[in-house]
């Protein structure tokens, strides 16, 4: 069996499994705010109506002022992308031929971005199960032209501090290697310490962004990268003559308007996340340390967790399988956290589970 690549679409997964898709269904699978899109997008939506008769603006320039102003940063650092997605695929592309270093387990993207473009990869694994950093990055770097290190992770939520991600910055920098920082889910942190400042001093520093998770906008796709001038002029020379489409870019501008829904959004996933955690703990459940809005769960008892991902699979529940993360091989299932009810029900079915398989 072929398992999909990604998360959401559940369709392919059904597809896949040979099992006809349930009519009620939660899909776990996507990291997606659960409270959807801000309330500025619904009002202002018949406004976008008009933008569609226009080539959009190549350059993204208005959404481009508004991100550099809110990042401390100049625009020349700035490029928006068609989902963070079209960032890793540039980067890819720039990287043709080059030797990197992937942090793993990690986002498939990164791999397949730098396969296709006939990169040679070299794994860094994190400790099995408690994803901290062991020894030996830097013999890596030694033979490295770039580094692809998500923070937080994913698949396990994991935030590492900025500590260790500036010293792999100067690391990185003293072997003439790239350092690629994947932040898709930075803003689901309640304490996140910017790194955006080392991007003047460290030109080295790739930071690539998502506005898809938590402004609930996968279907529109917008990402940017911060970084130094010369890697902006580089990837925007690859990248396609209008790329964004202008329904992207005029929500975008009204995402970064919704700070009281990126609050509320933290707030309330903090809360779900400590009572899912609580739940687990309780019956006898391990769970990655996550910090944001998604984690890996396991049932002890199994090494392979497909018996489990079956059971909730055919109670329409839809976890993601972690088949194609290196160093997961499916010992964990990765869990979105969603709303209070969704996530009752997840338990409730996590709870039926626990009470015929003691
Ligand atoms: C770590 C990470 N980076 C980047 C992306 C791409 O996000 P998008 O293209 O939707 O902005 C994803 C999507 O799941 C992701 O998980």
């Amino acid at each position: 069996m072929k398992w999909p690549a990604h998360g959401a679409n559940p369709q392919y997964l059904f597809e896949a499994l040979q099992i006809s898709m349930p009519d009620q269904k939660i899909d776990f699978s996507a990291n997606i705010n659960p409270l959807g899109p801000p309330g500025i997008l619904k009002e202002n939506w018949h406004q976008l109506f008009d933008v569609i008769s226009e080539y959009p603006d190549p350059k993204g320039n208005q959404l481009k002022k508004k991100l550099a102003r809110n990042e401390g940063i100049d625009e020349c650092q700035l490029l928006i992308g068609n989902g963070g997605a079209e960032i890793i695929s540039l980067i890819g592309r720039m990287l043709a031929g080059k030797r990197v270093v992937i942090v793993q387990p990690a986002f498939s993207e990164y791999e397949e971005a730098c396969r296709i473009n006939g990169c040679s990869i070299d794994y860094y694994q994190l400790e099995p199960d408690s994803w901290e950093w062991q020894e030996g990055i830097t013999a890596k770097l030694k033979k490295a032209d770039a580094l692809f290190f998500c923070n937080p992770s994913n698949p396990t939520g994991v935030f590492y501090p900025r500590t260790l991600v500036l010293d792999l910055i100067k690391a990185c920098e003293k072997n003439d290697c790239l350092m690629i920082v994947d932040e898709a889910f930075y803003d689901f942190l309640i304490d996140y310490e910017s790194i955006v400042p080392y991007i003047g001093p460290y030109p080295n520093l790739l930071i690539i962004r998502s506005m898809t998770k938590m402004f609930a906008i996968p279907g529109l796709r917008l990402g940017y990268l911060i970084a130094a001038p010369p890697v902006i002029e580089k990837l925007s020379d690859l990248q396609p003559q209008w790329s964004i489409n202008a329904l992207a870019l005029k929500a975008g501008e009204w995402c970064l308007e919704s700070e009281s829904h990126m609050s509320k959004t933290r707030g309330m996933i903090k809360q779900e996340r400590k009572r899912l955690f609580a739940f687990y703990k309780e019956n006898g459940f391990l769970f990655s340390p996550s910090q944001i809005n998604f984690y890996l769960l396991k049932d002890p008892a199994l090494k392979d967790q497909l018996p489990l991902f079956q059971f909730l699979i055919e109670r329409g529940i839809i976890p993601r399988h972690t088949m194609n993360f290196p160093g997961l091989r499916g010992e964990w299932l990765r869990f979105a956290i969603k709303g209070s009810e969704d996530n009752s029900r997840l338990m409730g079915a996590i709870e039926e589970w626990r009470s015929s398989h003691l």
